[in-house]
């Protein structure tokens, strides 16, 4: 028989990363020791309190059960005393948080919850593959809001036109930012909680990477500002914060009706966090930052090496006060996906082509600070010996 999938499927490109690790593969069956810059998984590894908090509770016969659908109290209650601590925000932790099994997970269901055909879905461009799928999945109309140099790399809320903005259902947005590893400030969410407020338009932020962070910099969370809660949602992870993108764990939280309409379509298509893991992720929560600022300075010295190392090559980037992520501009003569593709089987060096986050990443490659230092010098030396 031959076998018809759903039409959705053909709307989807292939996935980013999975194509860059069947490339990655490919290189390395040839012998060539692969340096992978690509995919923003951290080499540091869950710290030890974490796994011990993992270890100590998964031999507990209660936790093999299945878990609460919208996560344990106190997992919710540890997330809502982080935010507390963190941002200075209270919580509501049994309506305005809810256990996801990874951002990722929640950044794909919302919409389910949120978006009806014929909605439209405002995506910056570049931006995270996520919210792209979760849009057409649930035939909404993504309308791609670019995020350009000249605007620091935040939307342009001005330029979208009326029609659109009267028919759009849900804006994401996402600071720190991947790819470009641009920051937002109070009043850039002032702006647009404002221009939702007005347009009648859900917000939902993803945060993932609000706690990579140099130089001092503390990024701030959306539902500071007044007003947010009514029509926001925020995305946490604790994938690159704590090193546990294997764990899949995350949550989200904000307004009540948001987060509990996650919550209904959770309930319906998963069975929540195993509670071993959410024992550590409230360890994690709770147990103190001193290893995330061990990390931070690895990732700092890092992306100092890095910026200084590609700078003298001629291949310019900001040097970014949060995420491991450096934005590099495509040398001339290139397109993002020669240049990657280049580099790759020039130099076994996996990098990311900016046009795979959408038509806004072209004229843009992104490296991943995810490898040591040593490692990170010798994919320079490599990029090198390239004479671009
Ligand atoms: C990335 O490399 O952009 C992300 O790590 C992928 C992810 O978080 O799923």
């Amino acid at each position: 028989m031959q076998i018809k999938v759903a039409s959705r499927l053909n709307l989807l490109p292939p996935y980013l990363f999975a194509e860059l690790d069947r490339l990655k593969r490919e290189v390395q069956q040839t012998g060539v020791d692969v340096i992978s810059l690509g995919i923003g998984d951290p080499d540091l590894p869950t710290p030890a309190h974490i796994v011990a908090a993992l270890k100590r509770t998964a031999d507990l016969p209660v936790n093999h059960r299945y878990p609460d659908y919208q996560g344990l109290d106190r997992f919710r209650e540890a997330a809502a005393g982080w935010y507390k601590r963190r941002f200075n925000v209270t919580l509501d932790s049994a309506r305005e948080v809810c256990a996801l099994i990874g951002s990722k997970e929640g950044i794909a269901n919302f919409p389910v919850a949120v978006v009806d055909p014929g909605d439209i879905v405002l995506i910056p461009s570049p931006g995270y593959p996520v919210y792209y799928s979760g849009c057409v999945f649930n035939g909404g109309e993504p309308y791609y809001m670019p995020l350009r140099k000249e605007n620091a790399f935040l939307p342009d809320l001005s330029a979208i036109p009326a029609e659109i903005v009267r028919r759009a259902k849900l804006m994401w947005i996402n600071y720190p930012n991947n790819p470009t590893a641009a920051t937002a400030e109070l009043p850039f969410y002032r702006d647009v909680v404002a221009f939702c407020l007005k347009h009648s338009i859900i917000l939902a932020h993803d945060i993932a990477y609000s706690e990579i962070a140099f130089d001092g910099y503390q990024a701030p969370s959306l539902l500071e500002i007044d007003g947010a809660r009514e029509c926001s949602i925020e995305f946490h992870s604790l994938s690159k914060t704590y090193s546990m993108t294997g764990w899949r764990v995350g949550f989200a939280v904000g307004n009540a009706a948001l987060v509990g309409a996650l919550g209904t379509v959770k309930t319906n298509v998963d069975s929540g966090v195993f509670q071993a893991v959410q024992e550590a992720a409230i360890e994690a929560l709770t147990g103190g930052d001193e290893t995330l600022h061990q990390y931070c300075a690895i990732y700092q010295e890092r992306r100092d090496l890095m910026v200084a190392a590609l700078g003298a090559l001629g291949l310019q980037c900001a040097t970014p006060r949060a995420t491991f992520y450096l934005w590099v501009e495509t040398p001339k003569g290139y397109t993002s996906v020669s240049f990657t593709e280049r580099v790759l089987r020039e130099t076994g060096v996996v990098i990311t082509p900016g046009s795979g986050f959408g038509k806004g990443g072209e004229g843009y490659v992104r490296f991943s600070l995810t490898v040591p230092s040593a490692r990170l010098r010798e994919a320079v030396g490599r990029i090198q010996a390239l004479r671009l």
